[in-house]
């Protein structure tokens, strides 16, 4: 099984104190310039939130944040959270179940999908490759445990999509980014969460931020901790779609197509499995 705290019913990421934290959400104060990065874990999250920060503040993000309290807050007190500055931009995969419910009415919310299969892949090289002892079994098993809603990580992809599109789907203050789209015209959705965000900027800005978030750039400029991989490990691994393709056996993907197929008008967003890179 995975390493996990199982915060009401769903596995979490074993951060120190994430019960704590989750519980204390109550007492989170919300603010209307929050910017919340919302997913299922490897869908996006590290690039989105680059884009974010060089559109707010024209710097690059370098650090690691999640000693900051802004990459995932359930990492975090809430009294750490107060004292950072506005706006505050700040990472969660937590299913809405578990979200603050003022941050849900007041703040802004980009809500970041990604063809699950590469999400599921890109996890589990980030569980086998970081230090955490988050999972050490086989793809197969990895495919099992994530497939299985009572053992998978952040609630099953299913429900989370689902549960958030439905509230975010006709909500103003939501946006919802695809990971594909970004890696077909990144400019283009650097422009949209600009205008989204309502810090509309000039070309030459949508220009350079477009350059500094490529995969290449990213890999490059960001400083990975090196507590949290094992060699060869990193958060910036392939960056590519399609990579299901390499690893999903012929069984694995029609027992996901089928449960895809009978889930698919819950999710009230299409995901496109067949997207070509470069194509479209
Ligand atoms: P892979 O493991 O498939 O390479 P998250 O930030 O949500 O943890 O997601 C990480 C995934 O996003 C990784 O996928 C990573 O390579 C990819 N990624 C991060 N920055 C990217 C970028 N600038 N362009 C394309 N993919 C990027």
């Amino acid at each position: 099984s995975f390493r996990a705290v199982v915060v009401k019913g769903i596995h979490l990421h074993p951060f120190p104190l994430v019960e704590s934290n989750i519980n204390n959400y109550v007492k989170f104060h919300a603010r209307e310039d929050d910017v919340w990065i919302v997913n299922w874990p490897k869908s996006g999250t590290h690039w989105v939130y680059e884009v974010v920060k060089l559109l707010i503040t024209g710097r690059e993000e370098l650090t690691d944040s999640i000693k900051e309290g802004t990459m995932f807050p359930e990492a975090c007190a809430v009294e750490s959270l107060e004292k950072l500055p506005s706006p505050r931009v700040l990472d969660t995969h937590v299913p809405l179940k578990l979200f603050p419910e003022e941050a849900l009415k007041q703040s802004k919310i980009i809500y970041t999908i990604r063809n699950p299969k590469d999400a599921f892949v890109s996890s589990y090289y980030h569980m086998k490759n970081n230090k955490g002892d988050l999972y050490d079994g086989t793809w197969n098993g990895y495919f099992d445990l994530t497939m299985d809603e009572n053992t998978c990580l952040y609630g099953s992809w299913f429900d989370h999509v689902a549960d958030w599109m439905e509230v975010l789907e006709n909500n103003p203050n939501a946006l919802v980014v695809k990971y594909e789209d970004m890696k077909r015209d990144l400019k283009k959705e650097v422009r949209r969460i600009a205008e989204f965000l309502g810090y509309p900027k000039s070309e030459e800005v949508y220009e350079n931020v477009t350059t500094k978030c490529s995969f290449g750039h990213m890999k490059k400029a960001k400083k990975e901790p090196k507590s949290f991989w094992k060699p060869g490990g990193s958060m910036y691994r392939k960056g590519i779609v399609g990579d299901w393709k390499n690893h999903f056996t012929v069984a694995q993907n029609e027992k996901f197509n089928t449960i895809f197929n009978e889930k698919q008008n819950k999710l009230r967003v299409s995901v496109d499995f067949d997207i070509k890179e470069g194509t479209m």
